[in-house]
């Protein structure tokens, strides 16, 4: 059996074929691929009748618990002579059926790999590796001062004064929007930058985990948040952060933060400090997010049940001790350790103060004065992103995952349609609306049930008193509607050429080989997966659904791995799949958070096309350092530019025993970092 980086050269060493054989530069191979596209679609269909209709199992095997029929016969022509026929005499059936003039637009724009996939980098890799003819460089490092007069950064003189003037820690989503608004023809643009948490053994070389000074303490809230700086692209194609924009801000774990929609002023949102539950402390562990069409930013509140503590402190007989119990709240001190510093941090002393987070945060970048606002309509959980799907009804829709082994996937539905005439946030979409949870059957069918108060189980028999219950009690609400327990689902997002939806489960260790499911396959998930989502009519508002596997990641030569029927030799290993986009050919980009445990190998950015001959081809295209998970990544500028998030870097070390070399800057610390991208031609990435 080949090793992993044997079966990755035979992958480097098979490209140029693969290239050749598949590129649909004519259109004749065009019209041949859009033919075998809708042959595979209708036994796609087939495939879903027969399993409905009983007549068992069509795939034998746990990895094929639920791939598509299309995916099961390009898997077979890979490894078949005979198979080839077989695609010709579909055909033939394709024509005299007449479907051949039906056209589609995913057909029309194929997708493809357009560089050489690189070996991804060993787990301790000192330097980001990119595929060959692109170049790579920091942009934005944790510490750099966001204003012209803003103190430089230097780790051995850090306050909280200066961090909120300067970039925060543990960047994580990237998002682009341009100056002015819409204008995508322009050089500038806003990058709003999460900053999810802290690593303090990696700030101060007298930092105790977990119990931290308390001008740390201050320092670590204070570089939590996020930020807006306006960048620029120079002529020679990188970009540029224009310190002297009026547009920079910082938003901290500080920052007054506003409640609106359902749950607001809430009695579980009051505390002692806020008698009306109307604003929020700060925002705690924004991971991933999202943007809107009217050019706000989502920022979204992840893993913040890591910062309250002591929950053995309330009664037993405190209804709040159970509630928080479901959201995983910490039963006696916290990593952190700033409840030391802040009461509001430990439950006994302010039981309400964890139901403030969790929530969706919606920020204007083009507005520095804007007070963040959490939605409170899109739900409470450990919110990975929340990401904008397409309805032709002109209703906004979100996405989102609950990133937790055995949590859910939902979205949101506005009751009004989206008014481009009217921009900004006081349309107030995102606080009428429907929250849903999906539902997957192992027929490859899926339903969005709606977490609407009084309807189905979700009435004061089983404690609900009003919509903000259901929505400040999410998972309760969830887990009465019988939704499907996933393994872990972060980013879920819909793919803007083919319309499909992209859901990353990123692994689940403790689904056992008795509990997998048609959308959970595997016990001992560690690499995780995608599953493709096609919304009914094509619209992200629908209620009902279509879904497949359309990767089951880890080693290629794992045989239960799966890259949509491509050939698995041919694929970069892939593991622990986080954040998802697509580039403007609808091909899916994928971000890895957790690799080196499965694969050995960093953290990285692979590229899957979603359609077309090369649909299934996993491809390297950029790796980390040591320490690091590349958390995000965003298109610029037409494409031109990619930013990646670069976070904890030198992960698993402390300032006195650095695992790697404090990358980029090779100082004291390690910094992380967002990077920039760009091909050095001058065109646009993946081109
Ligand atoms: Fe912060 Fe779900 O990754
Ligand atoms: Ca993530
Ligand atoms: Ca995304
Ligand atoms: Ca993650």
């Amino acid at each position: 059996m080949p090793t992993m980086r044997d079966s990755h050269s035979q992958d480097a060493n098979a490209d140029t074929s693969v290239t050749t054989k598949t590129s649909p530069v004519t259109s004749g191979a065009e019209a041949v691929d859009r033919r075998r596209q809708r042959v595979e679609d209708r036994l796609d269909r087939a495939d879903v009748i027969a399993s409905q209709g009983g007549r068992g199992e069509l795939l034998q095997d746990i990895m094929a618990r639920r791939i598509s029929r299309r995916g099961l016969l390009r898997a077979s022509a890979a490894v078949s002579a005979g198979a080839v026929a077989a695609v010709s005499g579909m055909d033939r059936v394709l024509q005299i059926d007449g479907l051949a003039e039906v056209p589609t637009a995913a057909a029309a724009l194929p997708g493809g790999i357009n560089f050489q996939p690189i070996q991804v980098a060993p787990v301790d890799s000192p330097q980001p590796t990119v595929a060959e003819g692109y170049a790579w460089a920091p942009l934005v490092r944790w510490g750099d001062p966001i204003h012209g007069n803003a103190p430089a950064f230097d780790p051995l003189i850090q306050s909280r004064e200066r961090q909120e003037l300067q970039v925060g820690y543990n960047n994580d989503y990237i998002g682009y929007h341009p100056l002015p608004f819409h204008d995508v023809t322009s050089t500038r643009g806003l990058l709003w930058i999460n900053h999810e948490y802290t690593n303090g053994e990696l700030m101060w070389a007298d930092y105790t985990p977990g119990f931290p000074t308390r001008e740390q303490a201050d320092v670590e809230l204070a570089a939590h948040g996020g930020s807006v700086l306006e960048v620029e692209r120079l002529a020679g194609g990188e970009l540029r952060v224009n310190r002297n924009s009026p547009y920079n801000r910082r938003i901290t774990a500080f920052t007054p933060t506003v409640f609106s929609g359902p749950a607001a002023g809430h009695e579980l949102l009051r505390t002692s400090r806020d008698p009306f539950g109307a604003e929020a402390v700060g925002m705690l562990n924004n991971c991933a997010g999202g943007f809107t069409p009217w050019g706000t930013v989502l920022t979204c509140e992840e893993n913040f049940q890591g910062y309250f503590s002591y929950l053995n402190g309330l009664e037993d007989d405190d209804p709040r001790k159970a509630w928080h119990n479901r959201y995983g709240i910490e039963k006696e001190g916290s990593a952190y350790g700033w409840e030391q510093h802040y009461a509001r941090f430990s439950v006994p002393n302010e039981p309400n103060e964890p139901f403030r987070y969790g929530w969706v945060v919606e920020i204007d970048p083009y507005d520095p004065d804007s007070i963040p606002m959490k939605r409170t309509a899109l739900g409470r959980f450990r919110h990975e992103g929340a990401t904008f799907g397409h309805s032709p009804s002109g209703r906004v829709v979100f996405y989102s995952g609950d990133d937790q082994r055995f949590e859910y996937m939902y979205k949101f539905v506005s009751n009004a349609a989206y008014d481009p005439l009217k921009r900004g946030m006081g349309q107030r979409l995102l606080d009428d609306g429907v929250l849903y949870v999906a539902a997957l059957d192992d027929a490859g069918n899926g339903s969005w049930l709606p977490l609407v108060y009084g309807e189905g189980p979700l009435t004061e028999e089983n404690g609900f008193t009003s919509q903000g219950d259901v929505l400040i009690h999410t998972r309760f609400a969830a887990d009465l509607l019988g939704a499907t327990k996933m393994d872990r689902p972060e980013d879920v997002q819909q793919n803007p050429v083919n319309r499909k939806v992209y859901a990353a489960m990123t692994n689940n260790n403790q689904r056992t080989d008795d509990a997998t499911d048609g959308a959970n396959p595997r016990g001992g998930n560690v690499s995780g997966h995608v599953i493709e989502i096609t919304e009914q009519d094509n619209d992200a508002a629908s209620t009902s659904f279509t879904w497949e596997i359309f990767l089951l990641c880890g080693d290629p030569s794992d045989k239960s791995t799966y890259f949509a029927g491509f050939p698995k030799e041919l694929v970069s290993p892939i593991a622990c799949p986080d954040n998802v986009n697509f580039d403007g050919q609808g091909n899916l980009w994928i971000s890895t958070d957790g690799a080196p445990s499965p694969l050995d190998q960093a953290d990285g950015l692979f590229v899957v096309p979603t359609e077309g001959p090369q649909r299934g081809r996993v491809a390297a295209f950029f790796s980390v350092v040591a320490g690091a998970e590349c958390a995000s990544f965003e298109f610029v500028h037409d494409h031109h530019v990619l930013v990646v998030s670069i976070q904890h870097p030198g992960e698993g070390g402390t300032v006195a025993e650095p695992i790697g070399e404090n990358w980029p800057d090779g100082g004291i610390v390690p910094r992380p970092t967002v990077v920039q991208v760009w091909k050095t031609d001058g065109g646009r990435i993946n081109s």
